[in-house]
């Protein structure tokens, strides 16, 4: 689908919105909810193709789950109440999906094979195999990646000390440690989001993270128990129109019931830190930390971020460029090769497409080095999104800087895990220019 973007509104962004639920919690929340005795309610659910993949994944393995608009409801079967699957499961485009099924799946007491589209195909498996083997994990890849088929058994306790920073390999983890045979510790290479951590918690589970912040110790065999979630706004949703109220001149929004866990919102932290105008309210309730954020417009100054700034933001450095490419000055973002292995290259998709925009950007090996300017010069109106739902929405924000017209190939990427990021957009701007060419 090629899709007319807006251009610039005349007055900025105004208005609310309440984005919708956070991908990974979402995840989590069925997973979870699926292993645990009782009903887990998951509401303000994302109904995003990314997590209908883990959705449809647990009901091919048994799990009753029923959908009401974002409100789910899964019937739990207990650690050890997963039946195998009669076909492989399609895990789609989700990488999250994937990585923790597998992790699940290590240890069940029987087989599955594990399938997803062209992107995921191509993404790093063995960065779960390795790690999954010292616990006695059984698990064939096809080079290195899907298709995968993982030979269900009996999991022993481990220790390990992780190679990535990734949430999605720990997570992994510390679903097989579950079903171990004595506590296993995770020891990761720099802290990274702990959803996971937090909400085996809520659901009754034993679970210890030093206070180094980088020891896990998992405490095999919990009874879980289901639980009521009300899963929070997504903040790399957000992310997208934070941006678009800190570039496009007159804007002004609100964003309402946004997740505020600190191992996710580096990109709060790297607008405040470029000077953005942010004001954060943070609500006062159990579980996940949320609020709501009011933005507006503002001249940004260049930043430098390096490895340890790089996992609360991995999904937002799209935009953290963006942001670089009008600010004063010249930025530059190291350590994030993780990107590399994304949806897409997203070194290389980044760099491709703010190209377009005339962007003065350098690609390294682990980032970017871009020199800001106030206006671009637009040399290529064709954006793609190369099958990338951030690559897309960015180049969506991007083209609210602009006055002339441009379009995204393979819009439709962006319902992995914001279908409604054009309905959100519309209502924000008082132009409704976008149509479907
Ligand atoms: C996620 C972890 C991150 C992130 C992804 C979601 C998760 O991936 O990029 O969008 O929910 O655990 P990595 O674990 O590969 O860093």
């Amino acid at each position: 689908m090629i899709k007319t973007l807006m251009r610039r509104p005349t007055t900025g962004l105004h208005g609310a919105i309440t984005v919708p639920g956070d991908k990974s919690i979402s995840h989590r929340g069925l997973i979870l909810g699926a292993i645990s005795t009782g009903t887990t309610r998951l509401t303000h659910f994302l109904t995003a193709a990314d997590c209908l993949s883990t959705l449809n994944a647990l009901h091919a393995l048994g799990v009753p789950i029923q959908r009401d608009g974002t409100t789910v409801t899964v019937t739990g079967q207990g650690l050890h109440g997963l039946r195998a699957a009669n076909q492989p499961l399609d895990m789609g485009n989700a990488g999250t999906a994937t990585r923790l099924m597998t992790g699940l799946l290590a240890g069940q007491n029987f087989d599955a094979t594990l399938v997803g589209d062209a992107s995921l195909s191509q993404r790093p498996m063995a960065r779960v195999q390795q790690p999954l083997a010292t616990m006695g994990a059984q698990i064939d890849l096809t080079a290195g990646h899907l298709p995968m088929q993982i030979h269900g058994r009996a999991l022993h306790a481990t220790h390990v000390e992780m190679q990535v920073a990734s949430a999605q390999v720990k997570s992994s983890l510390i679903l097989a440690a579950l079903q171990a045979d004595g506590p296993s510790t995770i020891v990761e290479k720099l802290p990274t989001r702990d959803h996971t951590e937090r909400l085996l918690r809520a659901f009754g589970g034993d679970l210890t993270t030093a206070a180094d912040g980088h020891t896990i110790t998992v405490q095999p065999q919990p009874h879980l128990t289901g639980q009521n979630i009300t899963v929070p706004g997504d903040v790399s949703s957000a992310a997208f129109f934070l941006t678009a109220a800190s570039i496009v001149p007159g804007s002004q929004i609100t964003l309402k019931d946004v997740g505020l866990n600190p191992t996710r919102t580096g990109i709060i932290d790297v607008l405040q830190r470029m000077g953005g105008h942010l004001d954060i309210r943070p609500t006062d309730q159990p579980g996940e930390p949320l609020g709501d954020i009011t933005v507006s417009a503002a001249q940004l100054h260049s930043i430098k971020l390096t490895a340890a700034d790089i996992p609360a933001v991995i999904d937002e450095l799209p935009l953290v460029a963006l942001l670089a490419a009008t600010a004063d000055g010249v930025s530059e973002i190291s350590g994030a090769e993780e990107l590399r292995v994304k949806e897409t290259d997203r070194i290389a998709t980044i760099v491709t497409e703010l190209r377009k925009l005339g962007v003065q950007i350098t690609e390294k090996p682990d980032g970017f080095i871009i020199d800001g300017r106030p206006t671009w010069r637009v040399t290529d109106a064709q954006f793609d999104s190369h099958g990338d739902h951030r690559i897309g929405m960015m180049m969506a924000i991007a083209a609210l800087r602009l006055t002339t017209p441009t379009t995204l190939a393979d819009a439709g990427a962006i319902n992995i895990s914001y279908p409604s990021f054009f309905d959100d957009l519309t209502h924000l701007t008082t132009e409704t220019e976008a149509t479907h060419a």
